[in-house]
């Protein structure tokens, strides 16, 4: 990489290739800092993707996972769509491979099957809808309450919307391995610590950590909460990245990112931190990686996709 230019030279670059490819520059909150601050856009999965499905841009930059940028791809087959990294996968989406999942629905007939958005084209093409953790309880809710529900791959999400719309589902047993290292445990114990604060976690979390929480939300929910609440204390239960526009948003407030329960750096995902500038930069400049999809795929993919859209305006 001995041409890669460095410092303000490099978020030069990024500028200029943004305005030559005619590009938007998409990145979800777990992104790191220096890449948030010069997106386009920052948001969660529902609102990233409602951006993607509205762009004018010719080019799609996504600063996020696989997932999120092939859903991008999904909704605009005539825009390139680059992802930095292309080795920037999910827990959820990777150990739900589509041909399993359709073996596994087998056992389901006359099921409906909702799927959260961090799946593949492949598990989404075999769904009925798909939803993400900020619309989960009202997509879910959009069918008859005497409807039998699959939904995957996240069983602690599913566990959280059972709980919501009281309603029981056949979950795929999935999960996130950034948000199943929080324990109850250990936010028990900063609780303690800290008995002013709010602890807010996102549904990814264990449904024991759900339960002591004052708030549950996606990352967007999580933030919106922090901006307007009256607290002054906050312990998070999510990737650290969100903490980023939690600061800017409220610098008078004490953030306390929850502790993972090893000494690890497990609260930072190690897909999404796979992205970095200079990544952003090389993929712009030479224009891969790029997400492509058999048309024939997406055009099935696209089906739930669009029905979460239309539920969720
Ligand atoms: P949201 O963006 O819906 O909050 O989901 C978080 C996440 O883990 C994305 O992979
Ligand atoms: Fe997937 Fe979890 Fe990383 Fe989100 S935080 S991309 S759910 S592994």
């Amino acid at each position: 990489m001995a041409d890669l230019p460095q410092g303000q030279a490099l978020l030069d670059g990024i500028e200029r290739l943004r305005r030559e490819l005619d590009a938007v520059i998409l990145a979800h909150y777990y992104q790191d800092s220096e890449i948030q601050d010069l997106a386009d856009f920052v948001g969660d999965s529902l609102q990233l993707s409602q951006q993607a499905a509205k762009t004018g841009a010719k080019v799609i930059v996504f600063c996020g996972v696989h997932f999120m940028a092939e859903t991008a791809k999904i909704l605009n087959p005539n825009k390139q769509v680059l992802l930095p990294d292309l080795d920037a996968g999910c827990s959820l989406a990777d150990r739900c491979p589509p041909d399993q999942f359709a073996k596994w629905l087998q056992g389901y007939p006359g099921h409906k099957v909702v799927s959260y958005i961090n799946c593949s084209a492949g598990v989404k093409a075999l769904s009925d809808v798909i939803c993400t953790s900020s619309n989960a309880e009202k997509i879910v809710n959009s069918f008859p309450r005497d409807a039998k529900i699959v939904f995957a791959p996240d069983r602690h999400l599913g566990a959280w919307v059972e709980k919501k719309t009281g309603r029981q589902m056949v979950k795929w047993p999935g999960f996130c391995i950034v948000h199943e290292q929080f324990t109850e445990k250990q936010l028990l114990k900063l609780k303690v610590r800290h008995p002013e604060a709010k602890l807010i976690a996102h549904p990814e979390c264990e449904a024991s950590v759900l339960a002591i929480a004052d708030f549950v939300g996606s990352t967007k929910g999580l933030l919106e909460y922090v901006k307007t609440s009256p607290a002054k204390s906050f312990i998070v239960a999510t990737e650290v990245g969100i903490l980023h526009l939690m600061s800017k948003a409220r610098p008078d407030a004490e953030l306390i990112p929850a502790p993972p329960s090893s000494g690890c750096n497990c609260s930072i995902c190690p897909y999404m931190r796979l992205n970095s500038l200079e990544k952003l930069y090389l993929c712009m400049r030479d224009r891969k990686p790029e997400i492509t999809l058999p048309e024939e795929l997406r055009v099935r993919a696209l089906a739930p996709v669009q029905r979460m859209l239309e539920l969720s305006a």
